[in-house]
């Protein structure tokens, strides 16, 4: 099936949106030390551009996970590909991850984290598509609400292309 990729949000908007975000966590975190958790491999370049703004002093981690099931619809059961290099307790955890989608990745993923203990735990996203919620999940911390389209760029991907790209674009198939 062919298709062309039709810009949603343009490199400018996204990152005036993630430096709103990253001045909505300074103003939050000011006087704490914040540990990021990216989500890899769709959370890399939100969180180098976020953590760029970032004023108090920011440490990073990184985990893979995988949803089992077929690739349009999540499952709800998460796998971990690569967990944690350090443990988390006591330390005020922000997680950054690129889409929220269902929800079933993050509730399975944040119900994981919270049993390690840390002082804080919240979420940071991207993108958001509330359209699609299945699970009750809601990012603190949000650069943009979209509708319900499949998105690449800036680190997401269609079939593992198009991560590279310097801005959000929507998959749209041709009749
Ligand atoms: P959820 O568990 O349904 O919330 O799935 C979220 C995950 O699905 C995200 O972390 C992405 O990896 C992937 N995903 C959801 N929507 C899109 C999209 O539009 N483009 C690329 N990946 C997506
Ligand atoms: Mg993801």
């Amino acid at each position: 099936m062919s298709y062309k990729i039709e810009t949603l949000i343009s490199k400018e908007e996204l990152r005036a949106g993630i430096q709103r975000v990253a001045d909505e966590i300074n103003r939050d975190y000011e006087g704490k030390s914040i540990h990021l958790i990216c989500i890899i491999k769709g959370g890399v370049f939100f969180m180098t551009e976020l953590s760029k703004y970032l004023k108090m002093d920011v440490t990073m981690d990184f985990m893979a996970v995988s949803s089992y099931g077929s690739d349009t619809v999540s499952s709800g059961i998460v796998k971990i590909i690569k967990d944690l290099d350090e443990p988390i307790e006591g330390r005020d955890v922000l997680i950054v991850e690129d889409i929220i989608d269902t929800g079933n990745t993050m509730e399975y993923l944040m119900e994981l984290l919270r049993d390690r203990k840390p002082a804080s735990l919240k979420l940071c996203a991207m993108l958001d598509k509330p359209s699609r919620r299945l699970k009750d999940i809601k990012a603190d911390y949000l650069a943009f609400p979209i509708e319900d389209k499949f998105v690449v760029g800036f680190g997401l991907d269609y079939d593992q292309k198009y991560r590279n790209l310097d801005y959000i674009g929507a998959i749209v198939f041709d009749e």
